[in-house]
């Protein structure tokens, strides 16, 4: 991993680097992805980040951003998007925006986290299979996620949750 990476809070003027980054990540029909039925709502403004070189804070490497989700009354966290410019991938930006992302979400007392991502990368920061922990969440939209992951922010969180239930966005 690089030592010369900086995590800093978003701003506006990143928003055109990063709608570039996710468009190329991700491609430009991302709108259309389940996962944004959640997006619907701001992402939580003091959990978005950017990763960047330390020497060059104002060109964006990666962000990260998280959205208010909910359980039933529990509320929670859904990590995402989360993407690095193809050309620095694999060099510990991704890796720093989760460790810096879900360290901010524990000190603003969040409990869960949820991702839908491949559990290969995501079981490092402490995330689970959904049916690891005998939970049944089912989601919003024809599609399922094929991997709906959970990260425990406080010990045996995933008590809280009511089981047979639906994961769903903050409505503004
Ligand atoms: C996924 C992504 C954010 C990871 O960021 P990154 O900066 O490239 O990754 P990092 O350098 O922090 O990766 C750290 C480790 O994860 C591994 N890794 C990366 N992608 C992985 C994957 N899809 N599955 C398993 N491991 C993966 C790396 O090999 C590295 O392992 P190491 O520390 O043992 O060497 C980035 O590759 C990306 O933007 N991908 C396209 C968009 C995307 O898929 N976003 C995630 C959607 S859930």
């Amino acid at each position: 991993m690089l030592t010369n990476i900086k995590i800093r809070k978003e701003i506006t003027s990143d928003n055109f680097q990063k709608t570039n980054i996710l468009d190329d990540c991700f491609g430009v029909n991302r709108l259309n992805r389940t996962v944004y039925m959640y997006r619907k709502s701001l992402p939580i403004k003091a959990l978005s980040l950017i990763s960047c070189f330390k020497k060059h804070p104002m060109k964006v490497v990666g962000t990260i951003s998280f959205y208010r989700v909910f359980v039933e009354k529990t509320d929670c966290l859904l990590l995402g998007p989360l993407a690095v410019q193809k050309k620095y991938q694999g060099k510990g930006f991704g890796k720093k925006l989760i460790e810096i992302g879900l360290k901010k979400a524990r000190s603003n007392n969040e409990k869960i986290c949820f991702v839908s991502g491949e559990y290969s990368y995501y079981k490092e920061f402490g995330f689970d299979r959904i049916i690891n922990k005998n939970l049944n969440i089912s989601i919003l939209g024809p599609l399922s996620f094929e991997d709906l992951l959970i990260c425990e922010l406080k010990d045996h969180a995933a008590s809280l949750l009511k089981n047979n239930s639906k994961l769903l966005p903050l409505i503004n």
